[in-house]
C-alpha cells in the first residue's frame, strides 16, 4: 500500500488545493433556511475537514516550506490563523444548532477560511511549486499516507456525518478530502474486466 501511495498519490500542493475545494464545497451547501439536523451535519464535517488540513499542512507542508524559504513571513502567519479556526471550531461545538449565534460563527469561520485559502493558494502554493519541485510527489505521498491514519481515527464520526446531510456531503466527500484515500483504494483494487461471455 506504501509504495502505491507513492505511485499514485497526487503532488502535495494538489492535495491541497482538493482539501480547499472540498471545504469551499461544503460552505456552499450552507444556507439560512437549511433544516437544523443537516446544518449541524455540514458544520461538523467542514470542522473536521478543517482540523485535519490544517493539521497535515503544520506537521508536512509547512516545515518543509519553512526550510527553503529565505522568507517565512507567509509560512509564520498561517500559524496564528490555524489557531483562530480552531478557536471557531471549538465555540461552534459547543454551540446547538438553533443557538442564535450558530449561523454568526460558521460565517465567521467560513470567511476566515476563505481568507486564509486565497492567501495560501495565490502566494504560498506557487512559492512551493518552485522551492520544492522535486519533492512535491513525495510530500503529496506523506500526506496521504498520514491522512488515512487521521480519518482512520475519525471514521464512525464522518459517516454520521454523511448520512445527515445526504446527498450533498456525499458529493462534497467523493470530491474532496476523503478523494485521494479512495481514489487510491480504488486503483488498488482495480481488475481487468471479464471478457466478452463466450458464446
Ligand atoms: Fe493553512
Ligand atoms: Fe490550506
Amino acid at each position: 500500500m506504501s509504495t502505491l501511495i507513492g505511485k499514485l498519490s497526487p503532488s502535495v500542493t494538489n492535495l491541497i488545493r482538493m482539501d480547499h475545494a472540498h471545504v469551499l464545497a461544503t460552505f456552499q451547501q450552507f444556507h439560512a433556511g437549511t433544516g437544523v439536523r443537516k446544518k449541524q451535519a455540514l458544520v461538523e464535517s467542514a470542522c473536521l475537514a478543517l482540523e485535519i488540513h490544517a493539521q497535515l499542512e503544520e506537521e508536512i507542508f509547512y516545515p518543509a516550506l519553512r526550510e527553503l524559504a529565505s522568507d517565512t513571513t507567509i509560512v509564520e502567519k498561517s500559524f496564528p490563523e490555524h489557531s483562530e479556526m480552531r478557536r471557531l471550531i471549538t465555540r461552534l461545538r459547543g454551540m446547538v444548532p438553533t443557538d442564535p449565534e450558530y449561523d454568526n460563527a460558521f460565517m465567521e469561520l467560513m470567511r476566515d477560511v476563505m481568507h486564509h485559502v486565497a492567501d495560501e493558494e495565490t502566494t504560498l502554493l506557487p512559492a512551493a511549486e518552485r522551492l520544492l519541485c522535486e519533492r512535491l510527489g513525495d510530500l503529496g505521498a506523506e500526506m496521504t499516507r498520514r491522512r488515512l491514519q487521521l480519518l482512520g481515527s475519525h471514521a464512525g464520526e464522518i459517516a454520521s456525518n454523511t448520512l445527515r446531510s445526504f446527498p450533498e456531503s456525499a458529493i462534497v466527500m467523493a470530491s474532496g478530502a476523503m478523494a485521494a484515500g479512495a481514489y487510491l483504494f480504488g486503483r488498488a483494487g482495480a481488475r481487468p474486466g471479464p471478457g466478452p461471455a463466450p458464446r
